[in-house]
């Protein structure tokens, strides 16, 4: 380097932005790396195991090949790297998810393993030389957009949900996630996940709470209990031309009428309830319909609120079909109960990070399955929208950069 070179003659301050620069570019170039993947002029499809993801995957083992992290797989389709021995007593385990929901962001998962990714270079970049295994995992289908159940992988993985009926999860082209899985999942290890000693995700925020904090990273504290439902509303499908309005049992009605309860509901409760997939058979204009299946995605800050809302939700629905001569069938496909992130850990993570923000969130996790059964947390970095599971989700690389500093710190306080 000759005398010139500006880091040569830079001041500690120049110093720290050339390093900033550094690592907004070395953001920057992996993010493009996986940014045109499964990207739609709508948003993101990126379901779990189709071609887009599979293709995250592929990058997900040569990026740990470059590293030199030895890559496993728990016969459930989830994935990890392992900078020191796979499933080490004592390991931290970080990462997230590829999969998206249908026409989603490109955030919601991804982040949370390209940080991992950099805050290990962040970590030798140090010189650290960690006492504890870090493993950085790539959960299967934790949005549940293809199959169904959100958190699959994590569900299975800590035997929250039974091999065999993951195995015939279909999804809307009747593939089975055996099918796609190529086997049939292997279920819990729990002797695996009671080994690790931490586990913290990463994740964009899907609010605007760390904007109002004018803080880039916060620490997680809970996640609101919620679940999905599958309503069938069954009526007599007849023609639209000649079935008197006064003879029809129309299950539309019923199912509208559902729809605006759900909102008022959760309105009166201070909760969430969002009716936003619909089937209808046949689906035809000139056709009353025989069946409409409405899925109900409902969350509370707490287990009561929710149930007294979901219960006073069906009460509408079974109400109004007894009215319009229809009948309505209820299953809960998934419910995830509240999680109270660990907060000793919370805690040592916020001062880790000089008394970062500790807020809850609505949204799932894999971070909320493993939780209850490893001390788990979650950092959340900003997003100036709050909007996500959509395309318009996005967190500025700025905020990112601090995200992965964030993890390496807390990694590196672990
Ligand atoms: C997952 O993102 C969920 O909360 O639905
Ligand atoms: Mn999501
Ligand atoms: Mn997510």
């Amino acid at each position: 380097m000759t005398s010139s070179s500006p880091r040569a003659s830079s001041s500690p301050r120049a110093i720290d932005e050339l390093r900033a620069i550094d690592e907004l570019r070395a953001f920057d170039e992996l993010w493009e790396q996986i940014a045109p993947i499964g990207r739609e002029s709508k948003g993101y499809l990126r379901y779990a195991l189709s071609p887009p993801e599979l293709a995250l995957r592929d990058w997900f083992r040569s990026q740990a090949a470059l590293r030199g992290l030895e890559v496993t797989d728990d016969g459930n389709g989830n994935l990890f790297a392992w900078w020191g021995p796979a499933w080490a007593d004592g390991a931290v385990l970080t990462g997230s998810h590829f999969d998206s929901v249908p026409h989603g962001g490109g955030y919601d998962g991804p982040l949370g393993i390209v940080s991992a990714f950099l805050a290990v270079d962040e970590l030798r970049a140090r010189g650290v030389t960690p006492a504890r295994t870090i493993g950085v995992a790539a959960f299967v289908e934790e949005e549940g957009g293809r199959f169904g159940v959100p958190c699959l992988g994590s569900r299975l993985l800590t035997g929250a949900v039974d091999p065999d009926r993951a195995a015939g999860l279909r999804d809307a082209g009747g593939t089975t996630f055996g099918e796609a899985l190529g086997a049939r999942p292997a279920g819990a290890r729990l002797d695996l996940v009671r080994r690790l000693s931490a586990v913290v995700e990463l994740h964009i925020e899907q609010g605007r709470a760390l904007v109002g904090m004018h803080a880039a990273v916060g620490v997680a504290s809970a996640i609101w209990p919620h679940g999905r439902w599958r309503l069938d509303f069954t009526g007599t499908g007849d023609h639209a031309g000649t079935t008197l309005m006064a003879d029809r049992h129309d299950p539309m009605l019923t199912y509208a009428y559902t729809v605006l309860a759900a909102n008022k509901e959760a309105r009166l409760a201070g909760a969430h309830a969002t009716m936003a997939r619909v089937l209808v058979e046949p689906n035809a204009t000139n056709a009353i319909p025989a069946l409409v299946r409405g899925w109900l995605d409902a969350r509370a800050a707490d287990t009561p609120t929710l149930d007294r809302l979901v219960e006073a939700i069906m009460k509408r629905a079974t109400e109004r079909a007894g009215r319009d001569g229809t009948s309505v069938a209820v299953e809960a496909e998934s419910v995830s109960p509240e999680v109270a992130f660990d907060t000793a850990l919370a805690s040592r993570l916020a001062g880790i990070l000089g008394g970062a923000p500790i807020l809850p969130t609505g949204a799932g996790h894999d971070a909320g399955v493993l939780s209850a059964h490893v001390p788990t947390a979650m950092l959340f970095v900003r997003n100036p929208t709050g909007v996500s599971h959509s395309p318009a989700e996005h967190a500025p690389h700025e905020d990112c950069v601090a995200g992965v500093t964030a993890l390496a710190d807390v990694l590196a306080g672990l």
